[in-house]
């Protein structure tokens, strides 16, 4: 065994990991290097990264404008705090995000999403004590929703498998359905047409009951943008979000968007909400925001939010909330050249092209006898599999089907990790097509070994 891996297994405690299977384990890769859309391991095996380093890597890896960005900022300045002082790159950042992001007037650093959503939830409860409505103060959350792993993001995306065990320092949160709509059997357009209506009205009523009844005590409501990635791969129906963002406004209960998987491209779209006719008062962007060279995110909001912040210094209205890396130059810096990037390439074209091409790919998988459901936009894609009615998450062997999947995919050159019973593969943005279909080719080939094993 190399001992770089004999090294991690004695010294690394990986995040979502049984370390007593990772620590037997002979199969551990040590990536080393990255090459394009390639991984590459310490024993010189190439791997096509068919989750973008866990769904932010946009360009690849290598020289390119914005890695370049970042050598030259790290040059001139490392770090400097944004308490007490300004810096460039984050004027310019901002200045860049509120260009893009209608309805956005302000934007607020940190350096990862978990705390980009907690500074939004801290933002939306103090907004309505400013204003002199402390009694608003529960949050509003759908099921399936994911948003870090922090605490107060751990209450709003409650998952009882991976959070009970920290209940204790959660706060309780009111949960509407999840938009979960399952239309791929549905033959007929027009039929699919009034079946995702009906859905998405049902979804809406049951919403507007908890609204009615708790809105008084209820600062927002929190829930991704277009989709719910990490809660199953949950594709919202047309109008869903919009209507959410209708319902909010007649409820007075602020809406938070969190964009920070969704975003930048993901769906198809460079900003979601847009696309969604549905303006939120706050919104969260990270992941692909640095192309995923640098950990930075962002909470964007309103004047309306802003300016209840404003006050004498004796009214204690101020925001509290500040990290140390808190508008880190190197982070801006990145960002702004890969904005500059994603307009000089046309991104979301190219997106949305490879977007049609996976459409037209699936339906190969037509006549699979193991698939329940295929959820799919932009660049995200979740292919759910079951057999008799029952959900597939252990193999006849009792592998586990996460193993084989991850274990079966680095052997044939592809990096790919599956959620419970659900495929996904979610590549870098900017992947060419054909990096993509060898990632489509070896899930495709996952899926026909998975049907002989169950
Ligand atoms: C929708 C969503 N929100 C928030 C987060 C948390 O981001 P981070 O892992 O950077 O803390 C994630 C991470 O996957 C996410 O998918």
């Amino acid at each position: 065994m190399r001992s770089i891996d004999k090294e991690d297994k004695q010294f690394v405690w990986h995040p979502y990991t049984q370390m007593k299977e990772w620590m037997q384990s002979n199969n551990n890769k040590v990536i080393v290097k990255g090459e394009g859309f390639y991984l590459i391991d310490s024993d010189g095996n190439r791997y096509l990264d068919g989750i973008a380093s866990m769904w932010c890597n946009v360009w690849g890896h290598g020289q390119n404008e914005v890695a370049n960005a970042m050598i030259e900022q790290i040059k001139n300045l490392q770090h400097s705090t944004l308490f007490g002082l300004a810096n460039e790159p984050s004027v310019n950042l901002a200045e860049k995000l509120l260009k893009i992001s209608k309805g956005m007037d302000r934007v607020f650093y940190s350096d990862n999403g978990s705390t980009a959503i907690e500074v939004a939830l801290k933002m939306a409860l103090q907004y309505y004590a400013n204003i002199g409505k402390p009694e608003k103060n529960r949050f509003i959350s759908i099921e399936n929703g994911y948003h870090g792993d922090t605490v107060a993001t751990m209450s709003v995306g409650y998952i009882e498998k991976y959070f009970g065990a920290y209940k204790p320092l959660l706060t309780p949160v009111f949960r509407a359905p999840s938009p979960l709509f399952k239309n791929i059997k549905l033959k007929n357009e027009k039929d699919d047409k009034n079946t995702s209506l009906d859905f998405v009205n049902s979804c809406i009523e049951k919403t507007e009951i908890i609204l009615k009844k708790y809105s008084k005590k209820c600062c927002a409501l929190v829930m991704e943008s277009g989709a719910q990635i990490a809660g199953g791969v949950i594709i919202y129906p047309d109008d869903y979000q919009k209507r959410i963002a209708e319902l909010c406004q007649k409820y007075d209960v602020l809406l938070i968007l969190d964009e920070i998987a969704t975003g930048f491209g993901r769906l198809g779209n460079m900003v979601e909400y847009i696309a969604q006719n549905s303006i939120p008062d706050i919104v969260c962007f990270g992941k692909a925001l640095t192309a995923g060279y640098f950990p930075l995110a962002v909470t964007l909001t309103t004047n309306k939010i802003f300016e209840s912040f404003l006050g004498e210094y004796s009214e204690n209205k101020q925001f509290y909330h500040g990290h140390t890396f808190t508008g880190n130059p190197i982070g801006c810096a990145t960002a702004i050249a890969n904005i500059e990037e994603y307009k000089r390439k046309n991104l979301i074209n190219q997106i949305r092209e490879n977007s049609k091409h996976i459409s037209n790919r699936l339906k190969e998988l037509e006549t699979c006898s193991i698939i329940e459901n295929i959820r799919h936009k932009g660049l995200l894609t979740g292919i759910e599999l079951e057999k008799k009615g029952k959900s597939i998450e252990v193999l006849k062997d009792s592998q586990r089907l996460n193993y084989f999947i991850m274990r079966e995919s680095l052997k044939m050159g592809v990096f790919l990790r599956s959620l419970g019973n659900i495929l996904m593969f979610i590549p870098s943005l900017a992947i060419s097509r054909q990096e993509l279909d060898k990632i489509i080719d070896v899930q495709f080939k996952l899926i026909e070994m998975i049907e002989t094993k169950v």
